[in-house]
């Protein structure tokens, strides 16, 4: 096996957050301890529902964070006390995409100086070769080459997600960190991004650690699927066994709500109640406030992720739902 491009080992992230002027601060921890390895060219999806963690995750893969706690190689190379020398490198080998291509590209910027201030910034070029490379980089991602003088405003939601991708390949980046880059985009148009990043990994061997709260949205581009809720794994593993085997009541409430591989809807399941606070999450299970198979086991007693037919889950019952599967 090869290096992997990243090894995250129980990540943690708490930040700590004013509740008033008279009271103590509290300490909300947005990432509990989540752990993964991913292989040039393979695809991670992280999905969970809106403050579960994952642009907190997103955000200490790419380095703009350091974790509270645990330990982070990129490329094999320790990225939260990186060796002496090494921080620039690690720096290019991973980049973020956003999800809104509108706030993340500089307005007053025609395209091509967009995609050449990273080779400006971190590269002896000359301003030839910035531009050559750009005009080869805006052909990779369907863009034409009257596009090079143009204003991000003239652009429509995908192609901006076109040009914020090919912004983030300029440094030839081992992974690229996508944190919902399709969901501010029509559905028609998603497939078209999507297939997009798809070829450019094919072509370019890329690794994609892509985040998403949709699970039908990473169905064809992920590997393995990270499940998250209140900043912990509660499923983990290949693709092909969760999409058709969800163990956790989180991921199959999350399946339910889309079509099966045969395009039959699925029984759907609602959750009932609101999310928890990070602030003053649960004791025990931290998806027990809402799970329709609560018992008072899952109450007092948190489930450790442990491995069940070909992937990690956290909940007690999981054997009995690969039994007697739900949906
Ligand atoms: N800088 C910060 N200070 C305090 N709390 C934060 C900070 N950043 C994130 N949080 C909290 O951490 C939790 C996780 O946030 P995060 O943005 O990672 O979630 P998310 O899964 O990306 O959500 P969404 O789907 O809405 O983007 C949330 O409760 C959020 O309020
Ligand atoms: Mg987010």
């Amino acid at each position: 096996m090869s290096t992997p491009v990243i090894e995250a080992k129980n990540l943690k992230r708490v930040y700590e957050v004013r509740r008033g002027l008279f009271k103590e601060p509290g300490r909300l921890q947005a990432v509990g301890g989540v752990s993964f390895t991913l292989q040039p060219g393979k695809t991670l999806a992280v999905v969970g529902e809106s403050g579960c963690g994952k642009s907190t995750l997103a955000r200490m893969a790419t380095l703009i964070e350091k974790p509270t706690e645990g330990a982070l190689n990129l490329d094999g190379i320790d990225a939260v006390n990186p060796p002496h020398g090494k921080a620039k490198d690690l720096r290019r080998t991973v980049q973020l995409v956003f999800q809104n291509p509108y706030g993340s590209l500089n307005p007053r910027k025609k395209v091509g100086a967009i995609l050449e201030e990273p080779l400006a910034i971190n590269t002896k070029l000359s301003g030839a070769e910035r531009t050559e490379r750009a005009r080869a980089m805006m052909t990779k991602v369907g863009l034409r080459p009257e596009h090079y003088n143009r204003y991000p405003h003239m652009f429509s939601g995908g192609q901006r997600q076109r040009i914020a991708i090919a912004r983030a390949l300029m440094l030839s980046p081992k992974l690229v960190v996508a944190d919902e880059p399709v969901s501010a985009l029509d559905v028609s148009i998603q497939a078209q991004v999507l297939n997009l990043l798809a070829d450019l990994q094919s072509e370019l061997g890329l690794a994609y650690l892509f985040i998403s709260h949709d699970l039908s949205v990473v169905r064809h581009i992920a590997d393995d699927v990270l499940v998250m809720y209140l900043g912990h794994t509660v499923e983990q593993g290949p693709k092909e066994r969760i999409y058709a085997r969800p163990l956790h009541p989180y991921t199959q409430a999350l399946l339910s709500s889309t079509p099966s591989a045969s395009g039959e809807r699925r029984k759907r399941i609602v959750l009932k109640g609101e999310l928890p606070s990070p602030l003053n999450p649960p004791t025990g299970c931290v998806f027990s406030t809402r799970c329709p198979y609560v018992t008072d086991r899952c109450r007092v007693e948190r489930p450790p992720l442990r491995m069940v037919d070909g992937r990690q889950v956290a909940c007690h019952y999981a054997e009995d739902f690969l039994a007697n599967p739900p949906i």
